[in-house]
Formats: C-alpha cells, structure tokens, sequence
C-alpha cells in the first residue's frame, strides 16, 4: 500500500511556471512555458541552442523577469532570488575568484554565516565533491573539471533546496563530464535536494533525469515532458545499455529533430 502522506509531499511541485513568456525588444524569446518541477528529483530542460535555456533560468532564479507569467517557488512568486535556491553557472572559470585559495572561494557568499559554522559548511561541501584536502589550491592550479567542482560546492555550502545549473558541464573534456554527472547524481542522493540542469546535451538529459521538459526551437514551448524510470544508482556502461534508455534517448532525439512543432503548438 502506498503511503498517503509521501504522496502528498512529492505531489508538491518546488517549482512552478506558469505562462512564462520572455520578450526581448522584437524577438521574442520564450513563447509560453508551462511546467512543474518535482521536488526532490532531478528534472532536466533540454533544448537546442537559442530556445531561451538561460533565459528561463535567470527568470526561475530571480535575476529576469518574465514579460508575461510568473514562476512559484515552494507556492511564493518569486520576485527576487530565492532564498534556497543556488546556481552554478555554465563558465566556471569566470565564477571562481582567481586570487582566492578554494575554501575561500566556497565560503565567499556566506559572509553572513558565523564563522565556526561557515568553515563546517565550506569543509562538507568541499567533502560532498570530493575536494577534501585540496581547499588551499588556487583555482587556476586545478583542472576545469575540479574548478567546476569548486562551484558546485560553493553553491552546495549555502545548503539550497533547489540546485540550479545552466549547462555545467559544457566546458569540461567527455570522462570528466561523465565523473561530473557521476557527481551530481551522487550529492543529489545523499542530500535529497531538488536539481534543475539545462543543457542542449540529449545523453546528458537521459542519463541524469528523473524528469525531462523538451523544449521546442524558438520562440519556446514545452515540447513534451517525459519521466524517466530508469532505476538508480545509474553508471554509465549499464544505464545506457539498457533498452530503456535506448528508448527514452530516441524519443528525445525525435522530438528535438522535429523542427515543425513549433508551429502545431501555437494554438497551445
Ligand atoms: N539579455 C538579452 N538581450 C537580448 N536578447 C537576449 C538576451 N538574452 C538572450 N537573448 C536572446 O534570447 C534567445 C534565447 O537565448 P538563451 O536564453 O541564451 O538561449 P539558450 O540558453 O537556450 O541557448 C536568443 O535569441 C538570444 O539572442
Ligand atoms: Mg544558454
């Protein structure tokens, strides 16, 4: 029997938008996006390039404002950046701070934090990322996928309950990307946070979600969105050997091709 009171909890979304258009001068952008982020889960918007990923992605985390609809988060409009929510930005090597040592970089945005318990925080998060021991490295004696790293353990250490990240992993080298998903799936786990990614990565969307919303070519809509029941813990030989995962991925790859659907959705 199912247990009514974890039903309830997951039936809650941590993020909702609703009728978000994004109008920049003429183009618009974003034509209307409507959709649920589940919480405690990974959910993934995957697109081609230009569909207006980052868009929406300033707009959910409060750094944009949509030119029509609006974004909940945990049931609050959200007007400003919300409290629990962190990013972690696609371009790593501008994020960090090149003449701060890491567990300085990772403690930047707590200022606030009292000092006992900050150096707690910056030593879990640094932890979680397997950069324990390595605090007193300057960013640029790292590699990038280290640096990236770094970032996501300065967002980690601020202990949000929804994890944003604009492309992460598009600047790093294929086995470091897949260590890095590796990664991710593994915090996400152990802390139960919910994570939102974009990217314009087909195998990346399959492999980390639990949730996809694929996005149409521009000006966007959704496209379809798709729950992906492939079981956890995933690796990268067995997960995408299976035949699952093989569907999932066509049916993506299918829908990201069909450059017409734009125009069947405009009466959506
Ligand atoms: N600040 C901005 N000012 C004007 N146009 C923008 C701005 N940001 C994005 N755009 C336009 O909005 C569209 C979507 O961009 P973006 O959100 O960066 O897409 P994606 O992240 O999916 O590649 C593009 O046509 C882009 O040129
Ligand atoms: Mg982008």
């Amino acid at each position: 029997m199912t247990d009514p009171t974890a039903q309830t909890t997951s039936a809650v979304p941590e993020l909702q938008l609703d009728r978000v258009a994004k109008r920049y001068g003429d183009n618009l952008a974003v034509r209307s996006i409507t959709a649920e982020i589940p919480a405690h889960k990974v959910s993934v918007i995957v697109g081609p390039s230009g569909c207006g990923k980052s868009t929406l992605l300033r707009i959910i985390s409060g750094l944009d404002d949509p030119s029509e609809g609006s974004v909940s988060f945990e049931g609050q409009l959200v007007t400003g950046v919300p409290e629990g929510l962190a990013m972690v930005f696609q371009d790593y090597s501008r994020s960090l701070y090149p003449w701060m040592r890491v567990d300085k970089n990772v403690a930047f945005p707590l200022s606030k934090v009292p000092k006992k318990e900050r150096e707690e925080r910056v030593r879990e998060a640094l932890e979680a990322v397997g950069l324990a021991g390595r605090s007193h490295l300057y960013p640029w004696q790292m590699s990038g996928g280290m640096q990236q790293r770094v970032a996501i353990a300065r967002a980690l250490a601020s202990r949000p309950k929804l994890l944003v990240m604009d492309e992460p992993y598009a600047s790093v080298d294929a086995q470091t990307r897949g260590d890095l998903e590796d990664l991710l799936l593994r915090i996400q786990r152990q802390l139960g946070i919910t994570v939102l990614v974009v990217t314009h990565d087909i195998d990346e969307s399959v492999y980390l979600a639990d949730h996809i919303i694929v996005l149409s070519t521009p000006p966007s809509i959704v496209a379809e969105t798709i729950d992906v029941d492939l079981p956890h813990p995933r690796d990268h030989v067995t997960t995408k050997t299976d035949p699952r995962y093989v569907e999932i991925r066509s049916h993506v790859t299918q829908l990201l091709r069909h450059r017409e659907l734009r125009a069947v959705e405009d009466a959506s």
